[in-house]
């Protein structure tokens, strides 16, 4: 079964390329060349990190991260990236901020502002509200993560791990598998590599699929995606994949009645290691984690050679110095 893809609309007037501040709010308004950029200053980008090298790009520069969700590679990996750079880094703890004494989001931040801040990277459990942010504030915000709708520089890193993994993007295989509903990392990781030429197959029972998917004949898309709601059908797919992109069951967003229960997900959908030995011992693995383990894949593939996760997570730190330098400087 094929379903046209409904691909977000570019809420942002603030693009990245052409706006007056450099925003990364989601990955709609990357051009292709622009990702192209990012993907070779984060080759550059790569061989100061691997040598633990400071460089002094950002130096004299303060950033800032707010953080209304629990995080931890792309909050630590946004430090390290910075401190690599030479910026100053400052943490907002919200449970220790003037918002448990009823301070809004937005007096929050202009109040950061005026301490001092150059860039401002946030991850919030509502979708939107870096846009918010954005509009009323006077330096460049990097969404890192909003809700189910976007996780640019996730993605940014998937693509980034891809293309260094396995080469080109175009014609490759990639089956997406699991909680897309809820997934922000699926959609902006669906959104880019359809633009760069992948053949995208997203599995998952339909309960895990996002509504206008399911019912819609949406007509206003760009690609098409196809998708598979049953587990067989999963499977041998499975089998003639390059790629297979795990995503986390997202149980703080899961809504009752989406799933009987975790076990039974993951007997029809996980990936088990007789899955992977039997279908596909050849096949590249990625997940943006954090994982559940065996749920979502076993224990015992992760480490294996197909698993590209860890490089994922290594290669989060120079795509972000990559993302700071273009926010900041451009
Ligand atoms: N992939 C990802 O966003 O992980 P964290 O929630 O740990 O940042």
């Amino acid at each position: 079964m094929t379903y046209d893809m409904n691909l977000p609309s570019n809420h942002s007037n603030i693009d990245f390329q052409e706006g007056k501040l450099n925003h990364l709010l989601d990955v709609d308004s990357l051009s292709l060349n622009s990702i192209e950029n990012l993907i070779q200053s984060t080759d550059l980008a790569k061989k100061n990190f691997v040598s633990k090298t400071k460089i002094p790009t950002l130096k004299g520069k303060t950033i800032v991260n707010i953080f209304f969700e629990n995080s931890t590679r792309t909050r630590v990996s946004f430090e390290q990236a910075g401190k690599l750079l030479s910026a100053d880094f400052i943490n907002v703890n919200i449970p220790s901020s003037s918002m448990t004494k009823g301070e809004s989001i937005l007096n929050t931040i202009k109040t950061i502002q005026s301490i001092g801040m150059d860039c401002l990277i946030v991850r919030h459990h509502h979708s939107g509200v870096p846009y918010l942010i954005a509009r009323n504030v006077n330096v460049p915000v990097i969404n890192a993560g909003d809700s189910m709708h976007a996780h640019p520089t996730q993605s940014l890193t998937d693509i980034y791990t891809i293309r260094t993994e396995l080469g080109e993007i175009k014609n490759k295989k990639i089956l997406i598998i699991g909680d897309v509903k809820h997934s922000r990392v699926a959609r902006s990781n669906i959104n880019l590599l359809v633009r760069l030429g992948a053949n995208i197959t997203v599995a998952a029972p339909t309960t895990l699929l996002p509504d206008s998917w399911v019912v819609q004949n949406n007509t206003r898309n760009l690609k098409r995606v196809k998708i598979i709601s049953h587990y067989l059908k999963m499977e041998s797919k499975l089998a003639k994949s390059d790629l297979v992109m795990l995503l986390r069951i997202q149980k703080e967003r899961l809504d009752q009645g989406c799933l009987p229960d975790l076990d039974e997900y993951s007997k029809l959908w996980g990936l088990s290691k007789s899955r992977f030995y039997n279908l596909c011992p050849k096949i590249y693995i990625m997940h943006p984690g954090p994982v559940n383990e065996g749920v979502e894949i076993d224990s015992e593939i992760l480490s294996l050679n197909n698993s590209l996760i860890d490089q994922q997570v290594e290669n989060g730190v120079p795509m972000r110095m990559s993302v700071l330098e273009f926010c900041i400087l451009k």
